[in-house]
């Protein structure tokens, strides 16, 4: 469809070709959105507060020519969305083995890279994001610099060949800044946890080799390398007390995460981020 005969996100509604298929596949559940269906070659996924916004942000990256996103399709009979099924391989919600690839790894921040380059310039007028939650007290982390996907985790990026070809999951995306997005995305796919809270299967992993990859792969400055731990620390109380709040006011999804223990998790990353801060820094120099 051409951008001249697309409704506006707001009108646009889903109306499936005559004979397309309509088999149902239930995909693997996240932490958050129940009901995520393949229908043939779409995905239905419930209608959200920011569903909009973000079907603005996936026209902007479809009229720039981004090729690593899904499409917005519209609103199906159900008023689900529907977006463009991308196919491929996703981590399950324990990585497996091979997504410890580091020729994936690589990819990963390429692909990231791609994406802060082509929404430079989107600026979401008719739909806004939803502000995120700021702790009182805190300095926010999410200026209004780059609208990008804020949740590259394994399970979020579409695997062709070994290699990252597309990003789902655009629920979390909003203004924020590329060293947010790209220190969040490092986050997962180092992953930068206390190594007690290895995934099965990746004990042996180094995460500041993995570290080093990325941000070699992504192309970060020594600006960015040098405030890496500080800005790190920072996001991971952010992150704690976004969860927690959410958890108390959003409930669902998020107080699930928080009965399993997601705070821990979030506390012994910082603390592990303050012991490593040097070997970090030295890790990504040099
Ligand atoms: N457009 C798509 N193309 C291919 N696969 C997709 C697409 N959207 C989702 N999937 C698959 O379905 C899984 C779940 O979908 P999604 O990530 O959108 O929801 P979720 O993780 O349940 O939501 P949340 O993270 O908000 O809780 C993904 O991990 C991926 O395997
Ligand atoms: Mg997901």
């Amino acid at each position: 469809m051409s951008t001249r005969d697309r409704p506006p996100v707001e009108v646009r509604v889903y109306v499936p070709a005559p004979g397309e298929a309509s088999d149902v596949e239930l995909m693997p559940a996240g932490d958050v959105t129940e009901g995520v269906v393949r229908v043939g070659g779409t995905i239905r996924r419930p209608h959200q507060p920011q569903s909009l916004a973000v079907a603005g942000y996936l026209d902007w990256l479809e009229d720039v020519g981004f090729d690593g996103s899904p499409r917005y399709l519209g609103r199906d009979a159900d008023g689900r969305d529907v977006l463009t099924f991308l196919p491929g391989q996703c981590a399950g919600p324990l990585p497996e083995a091979w997504v410890q690839s580091e020729e994936l790894l690589a990819s990963v921040a390429r692909l990231l890279r791609r994406l802060h380059t082509a929404s430079a310039g989107f600026v979401p007028d008719t739909h806004p994001f939803p502000p995120r939650f700021i702790p009182a007290g805190a300095v926010s982390q999410d200026p209004a610099e780059l609208v990008c996907h804020l949740d590259v985790t394994p399970q979020n990026v579409v695997v062709r060949d070994g290699l990252a070809a597309g990003l789902v999951d655009f629920d979390l995306a909003g203004p924020s800044t590329a060293l947010k997005d790209a220190f969040n995305t490092a986050m997962h796919w180092a992953p930068l946890r206390d190594p007690a809270d290895a995934w099965p299967g990746w004990e042996g992993t180094d995460p500041l080799r993995r570290l080093r990859i990325f941000a070699d792969a992504y192309g970060w400055g020594e600006e960015e390398r040098l405030a890496l731990p500080a800005f790190g620390i920072e996001a991971t109380a952010l992150s704690y007390e976004r969860m927690r709040h959410n958890a108390a006011v959003l409930g669902g999804g998020w107080a699930r995460m928080w009965n399993d223990g997601v705070g821990g998790l979030i506390l012994r990353r910082r603390g592990w981020l303050e012991a490593n801060a040097e070997r970090l820094v030295a890790a990504l120099s040099g």
